[in-house]
């Protein structure tokens, strides 16, 4: 007896293992692979169909989902643009959709019991976040980063020349060809679809709003955001996590050539180890007690080396997240380029260097300057107004914006009517929010709050971002603002011999920073792109203006309760006991019956010329539009060159790209 109980897990084991292995959890199977991957030091690489089953043996508690999924609609009740979304105005160049609808069908099939697993109702709520493309707009659920993708054959769009209609090739087969000058085919389809098209309808699930933009974000960029990993090495072609396509995919080249090529899967965890889909979820998904979890490291920036692929300068900070350059590359002797990867960042560095960096070259006669934003993701709001602010010191920084009129937002600038903190960010705060103007405040929460009807959506009256004076400080300075003096006090350079560099990945704040040099008359040239001879937008990304993580809402509505308890005990309430009641009724629940997180765009940004639309509904061409060539991959001063050549030069642009004219000189 007491010798079979020993044997038998033994023998069921080995039977397995030479049987089938569909018998043994493929969770378990993957943290083998792991654990042999980790002791002979590679990283491992699973079969893509193994890590798809592991996640879909995850098993799925329609009470939890339930729960979540109330909290999650009454966050997304926050979303500035929810409504708009569902009858977009012309410019918007995405589909409708309908987010709230959709999160109910979710729940509509939670509970006709349509899901096995938690994997299935994340994966369709992650593709329904999706449909709104805005990159304020994220939701990161339990089962979605498990694994991350990959495909072993980073693809490049090239032209021959930046004007000629762009093809498809395999980066090696690129190099190659520039090298050696091997002759190579063009990738012509993949899986029986001509391989633009199929990229194209790939690249559509990306949340850029622009499809040009989308294109652009399958291949490698330059160093996106130096300051934190690069993310887009590759290109998304490369790191290919959606679970709607097979495992498979057969690559067919100009010259007849077929190969065939197999996704896999790497654990995000390196010490990935369960025993099966209910193990990793319970660690995954369940709720953990946050006051145990390790806090994470961030803030220090390290220094870095100069950044690959550029040439060497005096003029960048110690992370990298600008640099100026003068290059010896022929056209741009006359230029001064400022690279600018990132506004996450220390504003105080970026503003001293852009301003020494100007300074400099004007006195050494530069006659322009190019701004390179490529796959700028973003950052600091104040850094692009102080730095729009550095260029043009007497134009006063539009900022307008709205956030939606509910429940929620309502009670709680009801409930902030009294603060009188020193925290000038909060939205819901009415003494520290300013008019467009920054010089009118606002008499009254509902003075602010209105609500007001904007195209079909309840909305706030138009605010500034927030007040210019109360938050320019040494540390997050605005030229000419608060403490901080006008420094420089007349502009370098005129707005025609500046031009921005985009590849429409342009996100946020980079957005904002463009509309705010535009509106000075600065031109912008954009790379890239689907193959066609039409405009591109120069900004593809989201131009919400503030994007509000979860837990910030959550630290709102938990320190407005605590407001209101205070005023109801000192005798004079800011809520009424029914208002103080529906006001719990539609905040979310801060309790979360699934670990998760995410951000919204808290308010939409204007035009002075038009408060009611939206910047993110509007479509904007760049001036001028070219390709890149293998060279523009490979050597980024040759990017710089082309824009240089295009915008001061007289050079051409894609033809088409400019209404019917192909250069921008006369
Ligand atoms: C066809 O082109 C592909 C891609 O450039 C290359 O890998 C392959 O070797 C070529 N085949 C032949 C037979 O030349
Ligand atoms: C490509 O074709 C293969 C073979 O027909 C199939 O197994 C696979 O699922 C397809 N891949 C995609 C992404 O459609
Ligand atoms: C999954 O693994 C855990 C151990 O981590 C075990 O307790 C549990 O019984 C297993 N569940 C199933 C369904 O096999
Ligand atoms: C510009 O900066 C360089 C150092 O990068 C320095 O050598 C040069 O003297 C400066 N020029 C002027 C005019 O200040
Ligand atoms: C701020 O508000 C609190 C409570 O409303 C009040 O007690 C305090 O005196 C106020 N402080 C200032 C500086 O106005
Ligand atoms: C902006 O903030 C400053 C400093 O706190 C304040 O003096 C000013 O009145 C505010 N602006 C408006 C329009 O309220
Ligand atoms: C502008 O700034 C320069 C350099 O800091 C200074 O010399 C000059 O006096 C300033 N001009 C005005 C009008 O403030
Ligand atoms: C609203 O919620 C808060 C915090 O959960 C609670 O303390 C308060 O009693 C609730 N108010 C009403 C009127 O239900």
């Amino acid at each position: 007896m007491h010798l079979t109980t020993v044997l038998t897990p033994i023998l069921a084991a080995v039977v397995a293992a030479i049987h089938d292995s569909n018998d043994v959890e493929p969770c378990a199977q993957i943290s083998k692979l792991v654990e042999d991957a980790n002791e002979n030091h590679i990283s491992a690489r699973v079969p893509h169909d193994l890590a798809h089953r592991c996640l879909l043996s995850m098993p799925f508690e329609s009470d939890r989902a339930v729960d979540f999924l109330h909290q999650a609609r009454k966050i997304l009740e926050f979303q500035s643009t929810i409504d708009i979304l569902k009858n977009p105005p012309s410019g918007y160049t995405m589909p409708s959709t309908d987010i709230l609808g959709g999160i109910d069908t979710i729940l509509g099939k939670v509970k006709s019991n349509s899901y096995t697993s938690q994997f299935e109702m994340d994966l369709e709520l992650t593709q329904l976040i999706k449909t709104a493309h805005d990159g304020h707009l994220v939701f990161q659920l339990c089962s979605q980063s498990i694994f991350t993708y990959q495909i072993d054959m980073p693809l490049v769009s090239i032209s021959t020349d930046g004007l000629a209609l762009p093809q498809v090739y395999t980066l090696d087969d690129a190099k190659l060809q520039r090298t050696v000058s091997k002759a190579v085919s063009p990738l012509v389809s993949i899986n029986g679809t001509d391989a633009a098209t199929y990229l194209e309808l790939y690249a559509a699930g990306q949340n850029l709003q622009d499809r040009d933009a989308q294109y652009n974000r399958l291949f490698p960029a330059p160093a996106r955001s130096v300051t934190n990993t690069p993310t887009n090495v590759n290109g998304i072609w490369a790191s290919i996590g959606d679970w709607t396509e097979g495992a498979q995919l057969t690559l067919k080249f100009g010259n007849g050539t077929e190969k065939t090529i197999e996704k896999t899967a790497t654990p995000s965890e390196k010490f990935f180890s369960y025993k099966n889909g209910t193990n990793l979820y319970n660690i995954a998904c369940l709720p953990r007690d946050l006051s145990t979890a390790p806090s994470s490291l961030s803030g220090a920036e390290k220094a870095s080396s100069e950044i690959a692929g550029l040439p060497s300068t005096t003029w960048r900070n110690s992370a990298n997240s600008i640099a100026g350059y003068y290059s010896k590359v022929p056209g741009l002797e006359d230029t001064a380029i400022i690279f600018l990867p990132t506004f996450s960042s220390s504003a105080a560095e970026v503003a001293q260097l852009a301003v020494d960096f100007l300074q400099n070259a004007t006195e050494a006669g530069k006659k322009n300057v190019l701004i390179d934003l490529s796959s700028n993701p973003g950052g600091y709001m104040s850094i692009g107004i102080d730095l729009s602010r550095i260029f043009f010191p007497h134009a006063v920084p539009y900022t307008a914006t709205r956030y939606r009129a509910h429940d929620a937002a309502k009670y709680l600038t009801k409930a902030y009517s009294r603060d009188n903190s020193t925290d000038t960010s909060n939205v819901f705060a009415y003494r520290q929010m300013v008019r467009p103007d920054q010089k009118i405040d606002f008499s009254s929460w509902d003075d602010m709050y209105g609500p007001h009807d904007i195209l079909g959506s309840s909305a706030s009256s138009l605010l500034a971002n927030f007040n210019y004076t109360s938050t320019s400080s040494k540390g997050f300075p605005i030229n000419g603002y608060g403490p901080v003096p006008l420094n420089p006090n007349s502009s370098y350079f005129p707005a025609e011999n500046i031009a921005l560099i985009t590849d429409g990945d342009c996100v946020s704040t980079c957005a904002f920073f463009v509309k705010l040099m535009k509106r000075q008359g600065v031109r912008t040239i954009t790379f890239g792109g689907r193959p066609r001879n039409e405009p591109m937008q120069g900004v593809g990304g989201v131009k919400g203006g503030q994007s509000l993580g979860i837990n910030y809402i959550n630290g709102y509505i938990a320190q407005a309760n605590g407001l209101i308890a205070d005023s109801v005990n000192s005798g004079s309430p800011l809520l009424t006991d029914a208002e103080w009641k529906a006001f719990n009724e539609s905040s979310p629940s801060t309790t979360a019956s699934l670990q998760w997180s995410g951000n919204l765009n808290l308010r939409n940004e204007y035009d002075p010329e038009d408060g009611q639309t939206p910047l993110q509904f509007v479509y904007e061409a760049a001036e001028c539009r070219l390709f890149y060539t293998l060279e523009n991959y490979v050597e980024r001063e040759s990017v710089w060159q082309a824009a240089a050549k295009a915008m001061f030069g007289g050079g051409e642009c894609v033809e088409g790209s400019i209404m019917g004219k192909g250069s921008l000189g006369s």
